[in-house]
């Protein structure tokens, strides 16, 4: 394709997306939160983002046609539904219930010219993986402002060096271009952060390379990839901590599926319990990867036991029930780098968490929350300092020394999903009381959380 033309069409999607960015302006919420005296009751929290997004990305490529039982409905999995409908994939059914996904074989994939990652970063980063394999010439991936600002250098450029047509813009952002088709070759990769959504990009691709790709990571993360490619026959090897597997492969076989509960969701009542339960929170169904629960050891630590009732595995992950009451009291810890990408998601609410305890809370090694769906080191330190609290920025982490009580204040989501739902559970526990501006945010990952809060007992 001539450049102007390509240079056309990425001015186009860029129109779009700029439109869409002050439709979502428009459309902002503020909630205000009043403090309850407690919470109990039972829940089952939405299902696994994580496993939805792989779910319906491997659906696309499997030989057969899978069902898949209670995907996430939630704006961000909605994008990835529709971007396997982009890629020609026929799905019947809806998410939040029965899902059939017509898979149309690993080299199938027919994509669009454009494909909206809107807020997804999950998203982004494992469909070029995919891409690499399938007819797609110069298909543009882009996605909302905030996606936009998030490095996807470190997709693209072991990908390329694999030998993939896949290209970033200025600085390693979004929009990416990416041509199907061209031959790969199998290789390792020591990456130089955890990070389960480039591991998963590498792994994808190799399906398609010639020999071996292999991926090691300073600290193990999230495995659900490995798990999902296993069970869909892939032969997945493991080797002094790397894993691996031997490409190309023939085929994809993804069983039906359901989706368990999403422990990240589950971790906003995890908090709010360990704060307000009286006499108890439990969360049903939930999923208990070990590489996803490190906020239950460190909550913990800090003087808030959880119990847990083990369930029958679903979609290969081990799940079971949470149960949460209110800590007598909490002491401050310190979370190690080597305990950050078992809890990458939740550790803002371990932010929250310190604002109440005795002591200085700190979290080190951390710096990948800089470049999540917001700043987060930063959004953190500002959201608990606007709410009363003491809170310290460092360039790989944050403090938070805890006073016993959050008097509560004014905070802005900023576009950042987990940030609406911190406002939340922090103005539960508060004194006074907390806004959250921007609360529209929550329906990335969990639009029923209102109704969820106020099924507990919470006063929205
Ligand atoms: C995810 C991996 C993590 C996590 C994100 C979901 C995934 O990101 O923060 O919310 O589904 O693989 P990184 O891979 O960037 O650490």
């Amino acid at each position: 394709m001539a450049l102007s033309c390509l240079l056309d069409r990425l001015h186009s999607v860029l129109i779009r997306a700029k439109s869409r960015e002050s439709d979502n302006l428009g459309a902002m919420t503020t909630l205000r939160i009043d403090p309850v005296a407690r919470l109990a009751g039972v829940l089952a929290v939405p299902t696994d983002k994580s496993i939805t997004h792989r779910a319906l990305l491997f659906g696309a490529v499997s030989d057969r046609v899978v069902t898949i039982d209670n995907p996430l409905d939630s704006a961000d999995t909605g994008a990835t539904l529709s971007a396997i409908e982009a890629c020609g994939v026929q799905v019947e059914g809806h998410l939040g219930g029965r899902v059939v996904i017509h898979g149309r074989g690993l080299r199938g994939l027919t994509p669009r010219a454009g494909i909206d990652c809107m807020n997804a970063g999950t998203l982004m980063r494992l469909l070029p993986g995919l891409l690499v394999g399938s007819s797609a010439d110069h298909v543009i991936l882009d996605g909302d402002d905030s996606l936009r600002r998030r490095p996807m250098g470190r997709v693209a450029t072991p990908l390329r060096r694999m030998g993939a047509a896949i290209f970033t813009s200025p600085g390693g952002l979004p929009p990416l271009v990416i041509s199907g088709g061209v031959p790969l070759r199998g290789m390792r990769h020591d990456l130089e952060v955890a990070s389960a959504q480039v591991k998963s990009a590498i792994l994808l691709a190799g399906l398609f390379a010639d020999g071996e790709t292999w991926v090691s990571e300073p600290v193990q993360s999230r495995d659900h990839t490995e798990r999902m490619l296993a069970a869909a026959g892939v032969d997945v090897r493991y080797d002094n901590g790397a894993v691996g597997i031997v490409g190309p492969v023939a085929g994809l076989s993804l069983p039906d599926l359901m989706v368990p509960g999403d422990f990240s969701s589950a971790a906003f009542h995890l908090v709010a319990g360990a704060l307000l339960g009286d006499p108890e929170v439990r969360l049903t169904g939930v999923n208990l990867n070990p590489l996803r629960t490190g906020l239950l050891e460190v909550m913990q630590r800090m003087g808030a036991g959880v119990k847990i009732a083990r369930s029958a595995d679903i979609a290969g992950e081990p799940c079971g029930d949470l149960i949460v009451r209110r800590a007598d009291e909490l002491i401050a810890t310190e979370v190690a780098p080597d305990e950050v990408p078992a809890m990458i998601d939740e550790l803002p609410l371990v932010g929250l968490l310190g604002a109440f305890a005795n002591g200085t809370t700190t979290v080190r090694g951390a710096q990948e929350l800089r470049v999540k769906e917001s700043d987060r080191i930063a959004a953190v330190v500002r959201a608990l300092r606007a709410m009363g609290v003491d809170a310290q920025e460092h360039p790989d982490g944050f403090s938070v020394t805890g006073s016993g009580e959050l008097p509560g204040g004014r905070i802005d989501a900023g576009h950042d999903h987990r940030f609406a739902m911190l406002g939340a559970i922090a103005g539960l526990a508060s004194r006074d009381g907390v806004h959250i501006e921007g609360f529209e945010a929550a329906a990335v990952s969990y639009p029923g959380f209102v109704s969820d809060l106020r099924a507990l007992g919470g006063g929205v």
